[in-house]
């Protein structure tokens, strides 16, 4: 073996001297550069991220060290154990009991494809045989770069990797200011910002499933200064796309420099290799940005629409979901009522939410019957087809609730396969929402729980949507199939759940399908590879939708956002918001309505008709246009932001007041952006007989707009406004 090592190191060293001294290893997208060296010792190192620069040789003379090492700069993939002693992207253990992983280049290659280029970076242990690639997939014009790793073992015995990070990302400021998401239920993504101090700052979800409810895989990272700032500065986004536990951490070492690592958590999860086996990360995505968060969130908003998001740049149906409107208690005759009313009232899609299913254990309410995935014909004599068929007389498309991965011990599937439930021998099985979880890594499960889609999609040939909840964590996690390797548990959940839509996907490429987790709790770019769109929230109370879909925006799409009006007050919130701000907040996504509608009077159903239609005239911008945030409501009392068509001919303005304004003070201004300075816009404001704004119906210049000329009259709370652009 040592014999191996020196001539590996010489050979190393010899090509390196000859031809690898520093060779730069370029990922370039449109304007932005990350730059990989092979240092003259063959450690592949990270000379820069950020700006592009034409000459990227130039940093080879650029003394990144900072420290005692030799001016050596950070690793780009950094490993437990050789002379790196910070937090390591790779940690892995070997059977004879060591913990050090020295990587060293091999190879490289670069192939272009599509808008996009592949570079694959082969490092390997000479001492371990451990091979490591990394993968990076630079998206030109979207700015995006994609990184994933592949780990091999090349050795003859197992080795357990206790950390596997996606992906490292060093950066260089003074100042780092960190933006992240928190919550929890019906409280999804609040903003926490932070300036870093040294040491390490760490983001992490132990949850197993519903992983992002209470914190998102994604972050901004604002450099030398303390606020995030939408249109100036230098600002990094980037995201996880995993489903599951993961980590994110931010370490700032001596020198002050950044190592930003995104992976799954190791939490319980060393992961044993055998020899000859690979791991495959997940995605790590990231953006950056010299135009503040804004162009980072269109960075990533354009690559979601065109790699992330299934179905991503399509424009998806407005509805009428029947939960908030019936809850649990719906005949055959409610639910057709609720499809004429949706017909009349021009939504596009009538969605059969909770409680259509169980015969045994009938699910009226939230105990019993999830698992008994037959239609209750006790409730629903008629059975689902005729439902369904009835709304497609209507020109409603249909769509259907399930929530597959789940089981209540009041089920039949509960008492036929006991051993299929999560559980740790012994132990309490503890139950939330009086529910169970199905054990997603026994390859059974997942035939079952495709199954459930399949058999459901066969209720009818009229359904065009599915709903896919997923209501709880992982308690006391355990699998019985797994036997002793319960090591493998969290990541091979997550692997089970993607295989099972890998193969909906194959039979059913075309049904929307949304991804539910009580509200966002499955917010992540892993599950929108497979999903068109999420639950935002299942606090639809417009007041609460202003921050939720604000902090949401930040790095996910308007097009991925279900966004309904409710009726005020419910079970959120006691807010009586009017109904205008309700559907201006629901607008700025894909609205939908989540009520029963004959509660509404006969001026609120006028209403809701016009705003319903002038949506339609319009949202081809939510869904496919580029954001632009006028005002944060973290910032102040507004909240206003505009979608702006690609070709800049066309855009929506949405404004909110979120606090009461001192009314001496008069109107705020809003700059417009990402119009043509040099077009002029006919504005009209929707949904309104008066307008707020006295330049309204008029033509105005995109400079005049853009330079603080827009100043609607929103004076109070709940005041709101939505404005169409188009060019002459
Ligand atoms: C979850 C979802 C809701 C609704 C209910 C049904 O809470 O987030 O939208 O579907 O389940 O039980």
């Amino acid at each position: 073996m040592r014999k191996h090592l020196i001539i590996f190191v010489l050979l190393v060293l010899a090509s390196s001297v000859a031809e690898a001294r520093k060779t730069v290893i370029p990922i370039e997208t449109e304007h932005t550069q990350l730059l990989l060296a092979v240092r003259d010792n063959g450690v592949l190192e990270t000379l820069h991220f950020g700006a592009k620069v034409a000459d990227p040789e130039a940093f080879l003379a650029f003394d990144t060290g900072r420290g005692e090492d030799n001016g050596d700069g950070p690793m780009a993939y950094p490993t437990a154990g050789g002379r790196f002693l910070g937090q390591p992207a790779l940690h892995a253990k070997y059977a004879d009991g060591t913990h050090n992983t020295e990587l060293f280049y091999v190879s490289h290659l670069s192939r272009p494809a599509g808008g996009a280029v592949t570079t694959e970076v082969l490092l390997k242990d000479p001492v371990s045989l451990l091979e490591v690639k990394l993968v990076f997939v630079a998206c030109l014009k979207e700015d995006v770069i994609v990184t994933h790793t592949e780990i091999v073992n090349g050795g003859k015995k197992p080795v357990e990797l206790l950390d596997y990070a996606s992906g490292s990302l060093y950066v260089d400021a003074d100042k780092y200011l960190l933006t992240h998401f928190y919550g929890g239920w019906a409280n999804e993504m609040n903003i926490d910002s932070e300036v870093l101090t040294h040491d390490t700052k760490v983001i992490e979800s132990r949850r197993g499933t519903q992983a992002t409810q209470c914190s998102n895989p994604s972050f901004l990272l604002s450099m030398d200064t303390d606020r995030l700032q939408e249109n100036a500065g230098e600002v990094i986004a980037g995201a996880l796309a995993w489903s599951g536990n993961f980590r994110l951490s931010f370490e700032m070492d001596e020198s002050h420099r950044l190592n930003v690592l995104a992976g799954i958590s190791p939490y319980a999860s060393a992961y044993t290799l055998a020899p000859g086996k690979a791991f495959v990360t997940p995605d790590f995505l990231y953006t950056f940005s010299q135009r503040g968060a804004g162009q980072a969130s269109r960075n990533l908003h354009a690559w979601a629409r065109n790699y992330g998001v299934y179905g991503g740049g399509q424009v998806n149906p407005t509805l009428l979901n029947s939960w908030e409107g019936a809850y649990f208690s719906f005949t055959t005759e409610t639910l057709l009522r609720m499809i004429d009313d949706a017909a009349s009232m021009g939504l596009e899609m009538f969605v059969l939410d909770d409680g259509w299913f169980a015969k045994d254990y009938p699910r009226d309410g939230d105990a019993s019957g999830l698992g008994d995935w037959e239609v209750n014909t006790a409730k629903l004599p008629e059975g689902i087809d005729y439902v369904a068929s009835y709304a497609h007389s209507k020109g409603l498309k249909f769509g259907i609730w399930i929530e597959p991965e789940m089981v209540n011990p009041q089920s039949n599937l509960a008492h036929r396969h006991p051993d299929w439930v999560v559980q740790s021998p012994g132990r309490e099985q503890y139950q939330s929402r009086n529910q169970w979880v199905l054990d997603l890594t026994n390859p059974k499960v997942q035939d079952f729980v495709f199954g459930v889609f399949d058999n459901t999609m066969k209720l009818s040939k009229n359904i065009d949507y599915v709903k896919w909840d997923c209501n709880r964590t992982v308690a006391n996690f355990g699998s019985m199939y797994l036997g002793e390797e319960q090591d493998r548990f969290f990541v091979e959940y997550v692997q089970g759940l993607y295989s099972v839509m890998k193969r909906i996907r194959e039979k059913y490429p075309d049904v929307l399908v949304q991804c539910c987790s009580s509200g966002g709790g499955r917010l992540d770019y892993g599950a929108m590879k497979y999903f068109n769109e999420v639950w935002t929230s299942d606090n639809t109370d417009a007041m609460s939708r202003v921050y939720i879909q604000y902090a949401t925006n930040l790095i996910y799409p308007a097009c991925v956002m279900g966004s309904h009006v409710s009726a005020v007050p419910n079970h959120q919130s006691g807010n009586v918001t009017p109904l205008k701000f309700r559907f201006d907040m629901a607008c700025s996504g894909r609205l939908g309505m989540e009520l029963q509608p004959r509660t509404l009077t006969e001026r609120e159903r006028a209403l809701a008709d016009r705003c319903i239609r002038s949506y339609k005239q319009y949202r081809d911008l939510v869904f496919t246009g580029d954001v632009y945030r006028l005002a944060s409501p973290y910032d102040g009392d507004y909240y206003a932001l505009m979608y702006v068509s690609q070709d800049r001919s066309r855009a929506v303005v949405f404004t909110y007041c979120v606090k009461y304004q001192n009314r001496a003070v008069g109107a705020r201004t809003f700059r417009m952006d990402g119009l043509d300075p040099a077009r002029r816009y006919k504005v009209t404001e929707l949904n309104v007989n008066r307008s707020c704004w006295w330049g309204n119906g008029q033509v105005h210049a995109g400079d005049f707009l853009m330079g603080g000329g827009f100043n609607p009259k929103l004076l109070r709370t709940f005041d709101s406004a939505v404005f169409y652009l188009e060019a002459e």
